[in-house]
Formats: C-alpha cells, structure tokens, sequence
C-alpha cells in the first residue's frame, strides 16, 4: 500500500508524465522544474503547479523534502567529466550531477529515472556504470540492470523501449527483480488511439497532399505488381533501378551500399518492362525525387501488400512502411507518423493517447510545441506500473 500524500518532486518535468503516474497513485507534487518556458506553460496549465526553470540553477536547499524524486534525464556522457576533472566526481558538470547533488541533500526513499533505452550501451557502458555506482555509493539499493518498458507491452500502440531505474534507500529495503510476463502482453490496436475525423477541427491541416497521395499510390502499385519471391527486405531506391552502369566502379561504396545497388539491380532486370512504364509516370509526379523516391517496406511478408493498410513515416532514407499494430516511438519533432488508412497525421491529441495522457488533458495550443512536448514526455501508464512496483515492496512509504 502507498500511503495517501506522499510527496514526490519531478524532475525535467516536461509536461508532467510523471506528475500524472504518480499523482494518480495518491502523490502530491512539491516542486517541479524544467528549462523549457512553453513546457512550463503547460504544467502550470495543467496542474496549477509553476514549475522552476533550470536544474542547475537551483540550490537543492531550496527544494522542499520529498518522499520520491522522479526525472527523465538527458542522457550525457560522463567519461570525459571525469578525466576532466581526474575522477573526483566523474558525473560533475552533467545533469545527472544535478540529481545527485539533490539525492544527497534530501535522502528521498524513493527515486525513480528515466531514460532512453541505449543509456546500458551507451559510451560502452561506462555511463550505466557510473550511474549505479553513483546511486550506490548515495545509499540506495538498485538492480544491476535498469529495466526495459515500452507502452506496446500493455496494449498502448506505441513502441517506446525506454529504461526505468528504480532506487529504494537502503534502510527501507530492496528492489525486487521486476519480472514483467510477456505472454500477458495484450495485442495492440492502432484503432485505440484514433479520433474519428469528423470529431477533429481543422482536418484538412493533418490530411496529406493530393500529391502525396497520387505518390503512395504508385509506390503501392510498385509494391503489389513487381514479380518477386519474397517482398524486398532491402530499400527500394528509384535511381537504382536501371541497369548497371558498366563505368561506374561500384567498390568506391561501402559494401552495405554496393549490396542494396546489386539487389536494386536485381529487382529491376525480374520486372523491367513492368518498371520502365513505372519510372515513367513516377517521373511526373513532382514529389518523386531525393528521399520520396526511396521505398523502406518493413511491414513483412504478405500476398497483398498495400501502403494504406499500414503505417508510414517520411524519413530521410526513405518512405518507411511498417505494419499498423503500433506506432513507433513519437519523437520531439513536429512530423509524425502517417496512418494510411486515414491519409493523415497524428493529431496532438491521439499523440496524447499514445503517452497515455488523461483525455482532460491540455496540450500546447502551439501544436509544433505540443508535438515536440508529447515525443519528450514518458508514457503514464509505464511510469504507474514501474513506480507500484518499486513502492509496493515495501509496504506504506
Ligand atoms: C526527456 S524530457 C522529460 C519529459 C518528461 N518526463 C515528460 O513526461 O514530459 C527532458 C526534459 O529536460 C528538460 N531539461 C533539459 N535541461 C534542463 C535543465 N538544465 N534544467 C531543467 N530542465 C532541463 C528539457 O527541457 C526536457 O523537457
């Protein structure tokens, strides 16, 4: 049982994922803090609560105690601080100093942080290790691995792995091994998530282009008319997909890249009459160059391929196509997914859903800010069951 009030404090606040879990469990928020004036303005909106600006402008006497201390931090390198500063205090001069330092004064029982899901590998492991360290030798107790979480293992259409570390002090006692059972993952639906389109204002600002549309159609031709064994696994890249120019010295590419020019080649001599006539009207669509002229089918091995069934994103590499169980991660840029049944973008509010924010929730009237907002935050609902389980171990905090 979590004693009702608790008093928790949130760290790189963003707008408020941490807020919303650990409200909901009973907490009460005491302090806030995060460098971003519109990510500030949305806290406050939301919760009445005017979150402080920079971390490391805040003396930590100046934060009131707390039972919990809660942040996603950025992640930083910490090898060259310690050479730097000859290993005197190798997370110095990075954020994650800054928890410490706050660690240090109040001796929360609880601290639980975020990260993105490389942090073990990250600089060769040397930043996992210093973190634990660090959290060790600050008197918490904390399993030698952070644990991996990601909404689509409870049914959020959202592929986010992220990291969760969970840090009991010592005197209140262990954390236990988070065995989380994969066969109760419940299947996801990207239906879960969506508005209808009569219920959203201004709809035509998330449809895609005509444009756009006429160039998935041809890609979508593409996919479903070329005579192949297997669907192609390797990029589908327009200006390859010609014969072999017998001038050009392929070995001045790196091999990954001669790879995918010889099965782009290969591709084209199975299908050239089907391609040529194709090439020639993709040509006149004004979209069909740089990266709108590259295909990425990772949506599997079916025998009716169609764009519009799945997901796509607009990437450098390419058009992406994924199968439309989940979303991958949101991101804290303004572009989004496409869902192609839809012929549209996400909206702010259906990225709400995927952070699974409460629906009373108000976002970012600036919607690039409320994009950038949700691909930042931490998803609610992982936060709720990560931070039970910490707390639960261990009777009333
Ligand atoms: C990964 S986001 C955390 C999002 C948050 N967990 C949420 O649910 O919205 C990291 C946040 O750290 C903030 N930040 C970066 N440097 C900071 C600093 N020096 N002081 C306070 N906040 C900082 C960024 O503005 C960003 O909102």
């Amino acid at each position: 049982m979590i004693k009702k009030g608790f008093k928790f404090i949130d760290l790189f606040c963003g707008i408020g994922g941490f807020h919303q879990a650990l409200t909901s469990l009973g907490g009460k928020c005491v302090f806030a803090s995060d460098i971003d004036l519109d990510c500030r303005k949305t806290y406050q909106k939301n919760y009445g609560l005017e979150p402080f600006g920079d971390i490391t402008k805040i003396n930590e006497a100046d934060i009131p105690s707390h039972d919990v201390l809660c942040g996603g931090f950025p992640c930083q390198s910490f090898s060259k601080a310690g050479k730097r500063l000859g290993f005197e205090d190798e997370t110095k001069g990075t954020l994650f100093f800054d928890i410490c330092r706050i660690i240090s004064f109040h001796k929360p029982k609880y601290v639980l942080l975020e990260n993105v899901r490389n942090l073990a590998s990250h600089d060769h492991g040397n930043t996992w290790k210093v973190i634990h360290g660090k959290l060790s030798s600050l008197g918490y107790n904390l399993l030698p691995e952070p644990i991996i979480f990601s909404p689509h293992y409870i049914g959020v259409p959202q592929h986010r792995e992220r990291f969760y570390i969970m840090c009991v002090r010592k005197d209140i006692g262990n954390v236990e091994p988070f065995v989380f059972d994969k066969t109760t993952i419940k299947p996801c639906s990207i239906e879960d998530i969506l508005q209808d389109d009569n219920e959203i204002e201004n709809i035509k600002d998330y449809k895609i282009s005509e444009d756009l549309v006429s160039l998935i159609d041809l890609w979508n031709e593409f996919i479903q008319k070329i005579q192949v064994k297997k669907l192609p696994g390797f990029p589908i890249w327009a200006d390859r997909l010609c014969d072999l120019d017998v001038n050009e010295d392929l070995n001045q590419y790196p091999l990954w890249k001669q790879n995918f020019i010889l099965k782009n080649n290969e591709l084209y001599k199975g299908n050239k009459v089907f391609i040529d006539e194709w090439l020639g009207r993709a040509k006149q669509n004004p979209l069909f160059f740089g990266s709108k002229a590259k295909l990425e089918w990772q949506a599997g091995q079916t025998n009716h391929p169609d764009i519009w069934k799945q997901i796509f994103q607009l990437r450098p590499s390419g058009i992406r196509v994924k199968v439309n169980t989940y979303f991958p991660a949101l991101v804290a840029i303004v572009q989004t997914s496409i869902v192609g049944v839809r012929k549209r973008f996400l909206t702010p509010k259906e990225c709400s859903r995927l952070q699974s924010f409460p629906e009373t929730f108000i976002p970012d009237a600036k919607e690039p800010q409320a994009y950038k907002q949700f691909g930042n935050a931490v998803n609610v609902e992982c936060v709720k069951i990560i931070a039970k389980h910490m707390f639960n171990n261990h009777g009333s905090i």
